[in-house]
């Protein structure tokens, strides 16, 4: 079943991250976003197994700075607990979290990730379509999924809120 994230879901998704990372980084980074003006609570989805929480995505607002600073979405992170992988869920979780965004007339999701596993979901390398890194990264992993929302004004460089800074 994948639902919002509730109040008492914060240390559930602390463990899917610490878990599936095998670090606190992506946790404390969705930490520093819940306490951020970029979260969005609609977009914060998780995953669950037999009432227990197994996976988790967020999809928070960063910026994308060209002509204009446009406000788009930055998929990050998604993890799902190692037993429970392979199963679907990650890939569950992004589809539901994806068509949120399209019902929400958001234009664009920027995803740095797996090439191979993100490409599924429509997701293609943004340099396809101007919009670059902030830091240097195979072209390949970072990557857009354009939204039935997106205009070509959607050009520039992506910049990260401070959430992001620790890591
Ligand atoms: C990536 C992740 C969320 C996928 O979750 P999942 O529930 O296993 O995903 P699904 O079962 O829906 O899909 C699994 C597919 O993703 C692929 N996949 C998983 N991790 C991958 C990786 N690191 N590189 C490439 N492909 C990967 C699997 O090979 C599998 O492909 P297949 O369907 O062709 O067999 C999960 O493996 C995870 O939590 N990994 C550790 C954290 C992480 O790296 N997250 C960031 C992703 S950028």
């Amino acid at each position: 079943m994948i639902r919002c994230e509730s109040l008492l879901d914060a240390s559930a998704i602390h463990n899917v991250h610490t878990q599936a990372f095998e670090r606190e980084n992506e946790a404390q980074l969705v930490k520093n976003i819940r306490h951020s003006d970029r979260y969005i609570p609609q977009l914060s989805l998780v995953a669950e197994v037999n009432n227990t929480v197994v996976g988790h995505i967020l999809f928070s607002y960063i910026d994308l700075v060209g002509k204009e600073t446009l406000r788009v979405l930055g998929l990050a992170p998604l993890a799902v607990i190692p037993k429970f992988q392979k199963q679907g869920i990650g890939s569950a979780l992004a589809q539901v979290g994806l068509e949120t965004a399209d019902q929400m007339s958001e234009a664009l999701v920027v995803v740095l990730g797996h090439p191979q596993f993100y490409s599924r979901f429509g997701f293609q390398p943004s340099i396809n379509y101007g919009i670059v890194s902030p830091f240097p990264v195979p072209e390949d992993a970072f990557m857009v999924k354009l939204l039935t929302n997106y205009q070509e004004k959607y050009q520039g460089k992506v910049i990260y809120p401070p959430a992001f800074q620790e890591v």
